[in-house]
């Protein structure tokens, strides 16, 4: 069992100069947020969902209070999302309800810490979105996993997200955890933005996963394609893996 508290979070990070380090360069790295431990046992509890949850349909429809039961584990493949423009992608996503599973302790615990940072960064409550009784959005939590062979996500911009927040004056920021490696994981492709000067910059390294990456998401930013010269497999470890936290509204 993992030590719960080798969950790094330095509280010197969670101040507003991170957010001056987006305005200026579309994004900040804080390489080194997790522990290697913690990584390690949150892709063991990812691993298990991988191994043992069906994987549904894209368009079969879940709600967030499904979650509460036993974690979502979806394909998002085509171009439409239901989040805005339409553009390609390939991956599976996993949803998971951090508040409410014994069973994925160690991702549990990740999300609910970039939750707070996000809200804190954002000047929300400290757990927005946690109330599915009282808070209009919840936190959607989830593993996005680009399987090896072609897993991608083209190029785009945020814009629906952004725009449904601001009808409720809520601040939008994209906010994520890397839990794959450059070199280990993966090998070609990966997440990127494009920074202020138009240059390609890549989240992941070789040296940096559990990094807590902050970016702006009006600015173009994907997934290139994941070792597209390997054969494509929904159930294999290999490939790029994150963790996400946005709000999305309730219905
Ligand atoms: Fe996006």
């Amino acid at each position: 069992m993992v030590n719960l508290n080798m969950i790094k979070v330095s509280n010197k990070l969670v101040n507003k100069d991170v957010l001056s380090s987006v305005e200026k360069n579309r994004y900040a790295i804080i390489e080194n947020w997790l522990e290697p431990e913690a990584i390690k046992q949150a892709k063991k509890e990812y691993e298990i969902c991988l191994k043992e949850l069906p994987l549904h349909a894209q368009g079969e429809k879940f709600q967030s209070i499904d979650l509460r039961k036993s974690p979502w584990r979806k394909q998002a493949i085509g171009s439409r999302n239901g989040s805005g423009e339409p553009y390609s992608q390939l991956l599976q996503s996993t949803y998971y309800c951090p508040e409410n599973s014994q069973k994925f302790p160690v991702l549990n615990a990740i999300f609910s810490r970039i939750v707070q940072v996000r809200n804190e960064l954002t000047d929300m409550r400290l757990d927005y979105g946690n109330n599915l009784e009282c808070d209009e959005f919840w936190n959607a939590c989830r593993v996005h996993h680009y399987p090896q062979g072609g897993g991608h996500m083209a190029g785009h911009r945020d814009t629906l997200f952004p725009d449904l927040l601001k009808d409720f004056k809520i601040p939008f920021l994209q906010i994520m955890v890397t839990l794959s490696s450059r070199g280990t994981d993966f090998h070609t492709g990966g997440g990127y933005i494009l920074d202020h000067m138009n240059q390609k910059i890549y989240f992941e390294t070789n040296i940096n996963p559990g990094s807590l990456v902050l970016f702006d998401g009006n600015t173009i930013h994907g997934v290139d394609d994941i070792d597209s010269n390997e054969l494509l497999d929904f159930t294999s470890m290999k490939g790029r893996m994150a963790m996400f936290v946005n709000l999305y509204k309730k219905i």
